[in-house]
């Protein structure tokens, strides 16, 4: 049995606890925030929920095998192998700060014990587990690689769907040292079913992450290229990719009018940053292309109205994603941008957000029971409950930009609005 501590109770780590100890290992989670240590300790879960989370938190507690600490440094002093799922956060530009995890990386060097097993599974730009942590873990008097192991394994589920992927997603693991790499997958063995993916060396396995996201929104890119392409040529893109995906070697993605999230648009900038030669143009174009749909959307609408100016365009949806709380990187943010540069007014909504936290993005909140008045509507998220609106209660409603390709085109003009998808054929054409 190993003695393990997690670093990072938060929406992936404490999941992360709960499936070590289903798997019969003694948890010691930590995190500085103190309510999230206190559910744990009683065995509770925080309000979000993860299916499967709250079951697993119960039965391990029952069980004695988790408990949870604010005090990382004690915490590691008693575990064999520390796992650190810490977020590194980033700036609107991507730009990443490292102080949560620095601070983490403190307190665990100030507790590490020789023979112990350090393993970063937060999403990291490549060479910062070796160049950036080890050193730091160093300052405990232990060498990496020697007296203590160190490794780097990318977290790759998805929240809502994070056991299933657990259990089903190759864990990909790659030391500092072959011994730490051993030592890693022999940990995982314990703790996962799934199978074990051997990476040469961290840095590599730091790489594997990036590339999978990078190749999702380089993949988004040439959809949402193609899918203007389309649009200007009245084809239907969507029907297109369809038909084209049923080629074995075809994954076109789906366009869109924008790439949300903490993930798929900040993790390729973590490539961009270290790309001082300029090698890496399509990551760069495609970060560009995506960006863009924003404007390209906007100006649709102003090509509509003839001016924004005073004009009151209302969005849909400030998450990222249906059915998920967040607003990262939003493409709501970056509409809500251009629109106001043009001078239109602008409303947002979103089911998961309440009226005080949509205005804290300096907009005014709108209400579907009943909506303001306003000439456009922009669906950026496909929440449910935007699938089967009644469009004929929108008073003065002239366009409508279904930005997810998610509405019943035929509603929309029932209700005398024109209907935009985006590489619907229906879109801007030019
Ligand atoms: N959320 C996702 O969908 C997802 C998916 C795959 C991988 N990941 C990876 O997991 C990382 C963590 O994501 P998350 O969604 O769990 O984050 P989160 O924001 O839900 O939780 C982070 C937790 O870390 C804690 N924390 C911050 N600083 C700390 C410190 N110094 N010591 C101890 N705890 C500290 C916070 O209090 C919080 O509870 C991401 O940065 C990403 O690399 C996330």
């Amino acid at each position: 049995m190993y003695s393990v501590a997690v670093v990072g109770l938060g929406k992936i780590g404490l999941a992360l606890a709960a499936q070590y100890a289903d798997k019969g290992q003694r948890v010691i989670g930590c995190d500085i925030n103190p309510t999230v240590v206190e559910l744990t300790n009683r065995g509770e879960v925080p309000l979000y929920s993860e299916p499967g989370l709250a079951e697993r938190v119960a039965s391990a507690h029952t069980a004695g095998r988790l408990s949870a600490t604010t005090e990382t440094q004690k915490a590691v002093a008693q575990s064999d192998v520390v796992v650190v799922i810490v977020p590194l956060v980033v700036d609107q530009s991507g730009s990443p700060d490292f102080s949560a995890l620095d601070l983490a990386t403190a307190a665990i060097a100030r507790g590490l014990r020789s023979g112990a097993l350090v393993i970063y599974e937060t999403t990291l730009p490549m060479g910062t587990t070796r160049g950036r942590f080890g050193p730091m873990l160093e300052q405990s008097g232990l060498r990496m690689g020697v007296d203590f192991g160190l490794a780097f394994s990318p977290e790759r589920v998805l929240v809502g769907r994070t056991f299933h992927d657990l259990r089903t997603y190759p864990k990909v693991v790659g030391g500092i040292t072959p011994e730490s790499t051993d030592a890693a997958t022999r940990f995982y063995r314990t703790v996962l079913d799934a199978e074990i993916l051997v990476m040469p060396d961290s840095e590599t396995a730091e790489f594997v992450k990036l590339a999978e996201t990078t190749y999702r929104d380089v993949n988004i890119a040439l959809a949402n290229e193609l899918a203007r392409f389309a649009d200007s040529r009245g084809v239907d893109a969507s029907a297109a990719f369809r038909a084209a995906n049923t080629q074995p070697y075809s994954h076109l993605h789906q366009a869109g009018v924008g790439v949300g999230g903490h993930c798929i648009p900040v993790y390729p900038r973590f490539l961009l940053a270290h790309d001082k030669h300029a090698e890496l143009g399509l990551v760069r174009r495609a970060r560009q292309i995506n960006d863009g749909m924003a404007k390209y959307v906007v100006d649709a609408i102003e090509e509509h109205l003839g001016t924004l100016h005073d004009k009151r365009v209302l969005v849909l949806g400030l998450a990222y994603r249906p059915g998920q709380k967040e607003a990262s990187f939003s493409s709501a943010l970056l509409l809500l941008d251009v629109l106001r540069t043009r001078g239109a007014r602008t409303f947002l909504h979103d089911p998961l957000f309440s009226e005080t936290e949509i205005a804290g993005y300096g907009v005014e909140p709108a209400f579907l029971e009943s909506p303001p008045p306003v000439h456009a509507v922009i669906v950026q998220t496909g929440h449910p409950e935007y699938l089967d609106l009644d469009w004929s209660r929108f008073q003065g409603l002239c366009v409508v930009v279904d930005g997810r390709n998610v509405l019943d085109a035929a509603a929309v003009k029932h209700a005398g609005a024109a209907y935009m998808g985006i590489g619907t054929g229906t879109g801007p054409r030019r």
